[in-house]
């Protein structure tokens, strides 16, 4: 019998520095602890199940092959172009879908021309800010990879990650992926080929206990397809914001270190009006940051916007709370800087 691995990676939430980070300003993320599942068992083809996928998919490995060839050919063809829509009108079609391209590019770069028998549980809401792509290829990573008995470090697990990553998003930062494989809290900047990631876990105020997260409506739109909308904007336009967004992001981690509440609340509010500007916030994210501006505190969505998760933050946590039903939503309590991508069992 073949050993079965289960490895885990947890989502991440943007306290500050999305969409500017793909434009090599920096981010401050935080691991949470909603994490994504991988089981993986060595098989002769592939076979992948997941409660999200609504059907087990299959693939022999000429069909996985072929499947990852046509989707870095596009990928290519759209990097020239600027334009991402025919990867992701690619990524639609089924079977060629995030798990199977996952799957198979991992398998690809271990040279291993069989398969695997995967299934992928997660409590990490699907599209909704909190990193469920970067968590899944991260924790596909971990568990193929030793399944087939390889043992990869942070920093490899970390890259095949990100080179899933660019078939979901065309143009990822890179930083959610390093955060759902490290783990805790990370000041990341894009710099290939080197990217700057540190873990900065001693700036963090009072375990971040005031920051609450609020889902409000599920994103229509893919990640890939708002980072389309900022690329798509005039480039005047959209270099003045991105840069104020990282001298935001710069003070935020000031901020955070003196665990000045004040700074905090104020720099978040700042970001949720240029991330507003850059087309990426949604009436109901208006409407509810509005509200905790009002009432002193400070929030802005999280990750690539259009709906999804906003993070908020105030000392009252009560009155942050009584804000946030008072608006029709719950607030939901994730703890952040957890531990990064881990193996669960191995039998
Ligand atoms: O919405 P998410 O979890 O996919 O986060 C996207 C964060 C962006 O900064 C908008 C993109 C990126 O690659 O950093």
């Amino acid at each position: 019998m073949m050993a079965t691995v289960v490895a885990s990676a947890p989502g991440k939430v943007h306290l500050i520095g999305e969409h500017s980070v793909v434009y090599g300003e920096p981010a401050i993320i935080a691991a949470i602890s909603l994490r994504c599942t991988v089981s993986a068992t060595r098989s002769e083809s592939m076979r992948i199940w997941g409660r999200e996928l609504h059907q087990t998919l299959e693939a022999t490995p000429r069909e996985w092959a072929t499947s990852l060839e046509q989707a870095c050919a596009i990928h290519r063809s759209c990097m020239q172009s600027k334009n991402f829509r025919p990867l992701f009108d690619l990524m639609k079609k089924k079977p060629m879908n995030l798990p199977l391209v996952a799957s198979a590019l991992v398998l690809e770069k271990l040279s291993v021309r069989t398969g695997a028998n995967i299934k992928i549980r997660s409590d990490i809401p699907i599209g909704s800010g909190l990193g469920s792509s970067a968590a899944l290829a991260v924790s596909m990573a971990k568990a193929l990879s030793t399944a087939y008995c390889y043992e990869l470090s942070s920093d490899e697990i970390n890259r095949i990650a990100f080179e899933i990553e660019q078939f979901n998003h065309g143009t990822p930062s890179g930083g959610d992926n390093s955060t759902c494989c490290l783990g805790g809290l990370i000041w990341f900047e894009k710099r290939p080929p080197v990217n700057i990631i540190r873990q900065v876990e001693g700036a963090i105020p009072g375990n971040l206990s005031n920051f609450l997260l609020v889902q409000t409506r599920k994103r229509e739109k893919k990640t890939g397809q708002l980072l389309q909308i900022v690329r798509d904007l005039p480039e005047d336009f959209r270099v003045v914001r991105v840069k104020i967004l990282g001298r935001v992001t710069g003070e935020m981690f000031g901020a955070l270190g003196r665990k000045d509440a004040a700074t905090i609340k104020r720099l978040m509010n700042e970001a949720q009006q240029v991330l507003a500007e850059l087309r990426v916030s949604t009436v109901e994210i208006d409407q509810l940051t509005e509200a905790i501006r009002r009432i002193g505190g400070g929030a802005k969505l999280s990750g690539a916007g259009g709906g999804g998760f906003v993070i908020c933050f105030h000392e009252d946590r009560k009155r942050l709370e009584e804000t946030i039903r008072g608006m029709g939503y719950s607030p939901c309590e994730v703890q952040l800087g957890v531990k990064g991508v881990r193996l669960e069992a191995s039998a």
